[in-house]
């Protein structure tokens, strides 16, 4: 492919930052190496001095000092190094790409580490003329993937595949990925360990041809210079003590959990939405989407109706790339709400949507 033509002028212009380069350099030599380069604080006059973080089995991450020196210290832009040979393993073994066996010119598979996948999917303002040559995927369609994956190939555009939610899906086999069929070298997946190990860590990586991963780099070094050294740490310690087979067992533990919430607001919408919305029951994720009936736009439903009766959703047009566009759906999350909240929520929502209808008042 031809990565030039998707490249913006900026991005295209930024070169790589020395200093960066030489962090770079001197994280991957043997400790005989000076490094008389670069503003790398020191860290004898941190304050922090280790770290032990208890999990919930019982077990323990300890930093010692050798490992609170570099989760304290400026790191690569990429990423810590260690973490990520186990993320370019793990991504192989999940979504086996044809792009981890090409060269890097063709588009070898590469990845770095992002603040979150949202950081991810931002650092794509590197990518030139995006309304017309990027399709972003939000969303597992699966029959319709191999559609899609022809149309980009015969159009010649980039799939950015935003996927958080992929070790979120409840039936095996497991959808498959963009990032698994990308026999061009046109896919750039974003992926996060938000719902999986922890939000507020901040922890998610892009995978993808390497030279637009190379541009993000590039993005990162010029902006925040690297995510967290400390959060990846937190992940790399806990990876590296789990392996693939300890992080998958975790996944199926999260799955039951979700799958389980999925089946009590089913059941839930079963009993009171029957007659006023419709809904497919989610097969991944933290959302039930409801399309309600006889309204054309449930921002006023949500924003006002339904917050004085104390019960909270996101109404649809929150989702859309033109907010002010009437939606007649609402998102609802499974991810929180007991049974009993469930129930509540949703025979407080019948109600408002029937008044709704009855009176006819609402559009915005
Ligand atoms: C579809 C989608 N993409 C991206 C994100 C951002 O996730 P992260 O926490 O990894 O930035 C979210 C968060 O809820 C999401 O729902």
């Amino acid at each position: 492919m031809n990565y030039s033509r998707f490249i913006n002028i900026v991005s295209a212009a930024r070169q790589p930052s020395p200093i960066r380069v030489l962090t770079d350099l001197y994280q991957r030599s043997p400790p005989s190496m000076i490094s008389l380069a670069g503003g790398v604080p020191n860290p004898s006059l941190f304050p922090y001095e280790t770290t032990t973080i208890s999990l919930k089995d019982g077990s323990k991450l300890d930093f010692g000092w050798n490992i609170m020196q570099q989760a304290l210290q400026y790191s690569s832009s990429a990423g810590v190094p260690e973490l990520l040979n186990w993320l370019k393993e793990f991504q192989i073994k999940i979504h086996n790409p044809p792009t981890a066996r090409y060269s890097p010119e063709k588009g070898q598979m590469d990845i770095c580490v992002t603040t979150g996948s949202q950081d991810g999917l931002a650092k794509k303002t590197v990518i030139e003329q995006l309304s017309t040559d990027v399709l972003a995927i939000f969303f597992h369609i699966a029959f319709m993937m191999h559609m899609i994956f022809q149309i980009a190939h015969d159009y010649d555009l980039l799939i950015i595949e935003d996927d958080p939610y992929y070790f979120l899906q409840f039936e095996k086999p497991w959808a498959p990925s963009f990032l698994s069929l990308d026999i061009d070298g046109r896919v750039i997946r974003a992926d996060s360990f938000s719902k999986i190990l922890s939000a507020g860590l901040r922890v998610g990586f892009l995978t993808g041809p390497k030279p637009l991963i190379e541009r993000v780099i590039l993005h990162i070094q010029s902006s925040c210079l690297h995510t967290s050294a400390f959060t990846q740490f937190m992940v790399l310690q806990l990876l590296q003590q789990w392996g693939q087979h300890g992080f998958l067992k975790h996944v199926e533990c999260v799955i039951e959990f979700y799958k389980k919430q999925k089946d009590l607001m089913v059941t839930a919408a079963n009993k009171w939405l029957k007659d006023v919305a419709e809904w497919h029951e989610p097969a991944a994720g933290m959302f039930l989407w409801l399309k309600v009936k006889g309204i054309s736009d449930t921002y006023r439903l949500v924003m006002e109706k339904a917050l004085e009766k104390e019960v909270l959703f996101v109404p649809g047009n929150a989702f859309s790339i033109d907010s002010s566009q009437p939606s007649p759906y609402l998102r609802a999350s499974f991810s929180f709400a007991s049974a009993e909240q469930m129930d509540l929520a949703f025979q407080r929502l019948a109600a408002l949507i029937k008044e709704a209808v009855q009176t006819g008042r609402e559009t915005r």
